[in-house]
């Protein structure tokens, strides 16, 4: 600063000084005054409207991804991308110690560092284009948190966009502004004009390219009736092949490494009144892994269940089978068939095999290959195959399922397939579902099934 601006300041500090306002105590008093005001609207801010609360923090999650708030996100993506440079992203403290800390510390050292008196802003190019870069890349940053990143054309997009750019027009501005005695704005201006549309362009390539991934999830169930049938349903898929569609198998039949054990019914009364539903859900997660029953919980079986669909199980088991709650009606399996109607794969099979059969014959199953996933899986697979076929009546599947067992031709000591289902008999009326629709040719659909003649209806077993 030379004596002639240092003059200048000096007079003005007179003038100010001599009109009367002093800094202590009418200055201070007006800060105050509008500090008060901030408060006082925070305060009924946080009283009359609040910030809705996220879901309760639960310890026993161990699939839960921890995230910053959104105004830490560029930070995070920064350290990621940083973290892909060869070499230096492994030494990690430069990224979260070295270079947050030197953009502090820069911001208190600013105005030993920038004497620059003028405050105009065609004097101060340098320090506004750094800090339109700095403010761009992390908006562009927060933008692009949501995005893997990786080798991926996306990941080098973003490592492009996010840190070669901003870095380069850094080192380029800084060249230009030391390295030469007469520094050119317009070349500053122009370097941090591109610089931020290059950044700005790179984001939105990224986001248009990058197509997130469909997370295959139930879908919330959010009354109560809707949670006890999607715990029902997944109890179908993961449990009925040890303890039986309603839990009443004492004896385990058809399960791999299990045949022949004896387990205790969980319906009743010894399993629900001494386990309570945190007891009940901690069973499921963590499995019975002496006995047999491998974990489901998703911290112990990367392919289990989620934290939810544990809770819709645990909620199904209480209210269907505890008998100091309530019985919910219950959504029929399928819809009832009048004398002789013709039932279809569609509306009245699927759910039938979903609720008795898929637990065991699904893939990952190593004990059979018959596959009950689809209408064409019915006809063509397992060892059998084919288990079923149109119009006949000693298909297979139907023999079994009327408790009949089929012996081998090979050793007629032996059974080539035993009754199904092997845990417990089915009920007659559904026995009766499988008879008419494999009697009435298999239709597939309802508009096949009401398109057929029902002149012949199926006798009752
Ligand atoms: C592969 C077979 C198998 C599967 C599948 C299975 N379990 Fe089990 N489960 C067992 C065995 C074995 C036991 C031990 C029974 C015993 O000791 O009497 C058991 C015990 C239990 C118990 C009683 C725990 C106790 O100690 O009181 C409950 C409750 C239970 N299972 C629920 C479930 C639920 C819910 C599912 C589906 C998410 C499931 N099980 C899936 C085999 C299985
Ligand atoms: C507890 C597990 C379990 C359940 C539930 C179950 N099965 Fe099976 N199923 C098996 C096993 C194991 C085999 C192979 C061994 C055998 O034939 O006994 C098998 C074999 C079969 C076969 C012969 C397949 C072939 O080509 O070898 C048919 C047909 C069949 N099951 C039908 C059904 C039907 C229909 C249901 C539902 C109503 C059902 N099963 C439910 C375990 C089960």
């Amino acid at each position: 600063m030379d004596n002639e601006t240092k003059k200048k300041i000096n007079q003005r500090y007179q003038h100010e000084l001599n009109r009367g306002e002093r800094f202590w105590p009418d200055s201070i008093f007006k800060d105050i005054i509008m500090v008060s005001a901030i408060f006082l609207v925070l305060i009924l801010l946080a009283t009359f409207v609040g910030i809705p609360a996220e879901p309760k923090a639960d310890p026993s999650d161990t699939s839960y991804i921890p995230r910053p708030e959104w105004y830490f996100l560029f930070l995070f993506k920064f350290l990621a991308l940083y973290g892909q440079i060869p070499l230096l992203g492994k030494i990690e403290w430069i990224a979260t110690v070295i270079i947050p800390g030197l953009a502090v510390g820069l911001l208190f050292l600013l105005p030993f560092i920038d004497k620059n008196p003028d405050r105009h802003y065609s004097k101060r190019v340098l320090p506004i284009s750094i800090m339109g870069i700095l403010v761009v890349s992390m908006i562009s940053l927060t933008m692009l948190a949501d995005v893997p990143t990786g080798l991926t054309t996306v990941g080098y997009l973003q490592t492009a966009g996010g840190l070669i750019v901003p870095g380069l027009a850094y080192i380029a501005l800084l060249i230009m502004a030391f390295a030469s005695k007469n520094p050119s704005t317009k070349a500053m201006i122009w370097t941090t004009i591109v610089t931020c549309a290059l950044m700005v362009g790179f984001t939105v390539v990224t986001l248009s390219v990058y197509k997130a991934p469909v997370v295959e999830e139930i879908a919330v169930a959010t009354t109560l009736e809707e949670q006890i049938q999607a715990g029902q349903d997944l109890y179908a898929v993961q449990c009925s092949e040890c303890h039986g569609e309603d839990g009443k198998v004492v004896k385990i039949e058809g399960v791999k490494g299990l045949e022949g054990k004896e387990i205790m019914a969980i319906n009743g009364t010894d399993v629900l009144y001494t386990l309570n539903d945190a007891a009940l859900a901690e069973v499921i997660a963590y499995g019975r892994p002496k006995a047999g029953m491998n974990p489901f919980g998703k911290a112990y079986n990367p392919e289990g269940l989620s934290k939810g669909e544990i809770d819709y199980i645990v909620t199904f088991m209480r209210y269907v089978w505890d008998d100091r709650f309530e019985k919910p009606v219950m959504k029929p399996l399928y819809p009832a068939l009048a004398e002789g109607e013709i039932p279809s794969y569609d509306v009245h099979i699927a759910p039938i095999i979903k609720r008795y059969c898929i637990s065991c014959h699904r893939p990952g199953k190593d004990n059979n290959d018959f596959w009950m996933r689809t209408y064409e899986d019915l006809a063509t697979t397992g060892d059998n195959a084919p288990n079923l076929v149109a119009h006949d009546a000693n298909s297979p599947m139907l023999v079994v399922i009327q408790g009949t067992a089929i012996p081998d031709p090979a050793d007629p000591t032996q059974n080539l397939v035993g009754v199904m289902p092997p845990n417990k008999p089915l009920k007659a009326d559904i026995i009766d579902v499988f008879m008419r629709w494999v009697q009435a040719g298999m239709p597939q659909t309802a508009a096949d099934a009401a398109a057929l003649p029902t002149a012949t209806p199926a006798p009752k077993p």
